[in-house]
């Protein structure tokens, strides 16, 4: 039998997936006791929602959400919970950071164009909607109404506190805290963003809803919109999934059959309600 001679592969034409790219922090700020925003000279164009993969050589890598960009800068914001967030952290402004991406699908906003658009977010997950308000705020004349439902853990943990000023300025915004237990003097209310959400008049006529914060809030305020009479397919919602390689190669993000780093993070709701482990 004749072997079969191995092709031969040209090293130069092999593009590597994983391949980062250097980008300077131009700019630090912390937000939260537990939370920062950096941002770089990584240029890229995405859609909102989308995020990418921040890499600390010799810690590990990161799926982040980009919060805000322009021709100039990416932005980032990030809650420090393990080795990598925390190795990100300590950064200061002219470090560099290594980052690969953008990657998923994001929010489809551009496709809504005349109707009123809701954002709820729930802490970090007002990270990649500020993304989306970005975008608004260059296109508001495109869309009806735009209402913001915010909640956060407690005053401290606001973040975007100068951009949450203007926003209320242009937008009609909602802001809760859970709690306020430092008496801090606050104008919004406190209770939980979700019940602000039950006690609104809001109807479901020409609208659509953008979702991102932890799941229980997701699912909470998924179910009072059900009972005003929205419809599973007027909601999108921001899926986060332990990533590894952001490529659809590893499987670590998949909800059961579809890939949260190619599919998602950002699905219709109705394509995956029904899926079991969407409730977590
Ligand atoms: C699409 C996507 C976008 C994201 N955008 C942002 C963002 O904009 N800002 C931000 O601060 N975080 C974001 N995250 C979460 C962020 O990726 C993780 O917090 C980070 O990878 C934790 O890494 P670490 O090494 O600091 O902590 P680790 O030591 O790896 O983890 C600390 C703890 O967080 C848990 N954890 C880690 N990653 C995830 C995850 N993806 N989902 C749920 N729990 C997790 C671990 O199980 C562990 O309990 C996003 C995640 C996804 C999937
Ligand atoms: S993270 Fe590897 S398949 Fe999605």
């Amino acid at each position: 039998m004749p072997r079969t001679k191995k092709p031969v592969i040209e090293k130069e034409t092999i593009e590597n997936p994983y391949l980062s790219e250097q980008a300077k922090i131009t700019f630090f700020r912390r937000e939260t006791p537990d939370s920062f925003t950096i941002r770089t000279d990584y240029k890229v164009k995405h859609t909102p929602g989308q995020f990418v993969q921040i890499w600390v050589p010799g810690i590990g890598e990161s799926p982040i959400s980009i919060c805000s960009w322009s021709e100039e800068f990416t932005e980032f914001h990030i809650r420090e919970v393990g080795n990598v967030t925390k190795h990100l952290s300590q950064l200061k402004k002219g470090d560099t950071i290594l980052i690969r991406g953008p990657y998923g699908r994001g929010y489809p906003v551009e496709k809504f164009n005349g109707k009123s658009l809701i954002l709820i977010g729930g802490g970090c997950g007002v990270a990649p909607l500020k993304a989306v308000i970005s975008y608004l705020e260059k296109h508001k004349e495109k869309f009806n109404d735009i209402i913001l439902y915010f909640g956060f853990r407690s005053p401290e943990d606001i973040c975007f506190k100068e951009d949450m000023k203007r926003w209320a300025t242009k937008f009609e915004l909602h802001l809760t805290v859970d709690q306020n237990p430092k008496k801090t003097k606050i104008n919004y209310q406190v209770g939980f963003i979700t019940d602000a959400l039950a006690k609104s008049k809001l109807s479901p006529e020409n609208k659509i809803v953008f979702l991102c914060g932890p799941p229980v809030m997701m699912n909470i305020a998924i179910d009072h919109l059900k009972n005003k009479g929205f419809t599973e397919d007027q909601m999108y919602i921001s899926a986060e999934r332990l990533m590894n390689c952001a490529i659809g190669v590893c499987g670590h993000c998949m909800i059961n059959g579809k890939y949260t780093c190619l599919d998602g993070p950002v699905f219709r709701y109705d394509e995956v309600s029904q899926l079991p482990d969407t409730k977590k």
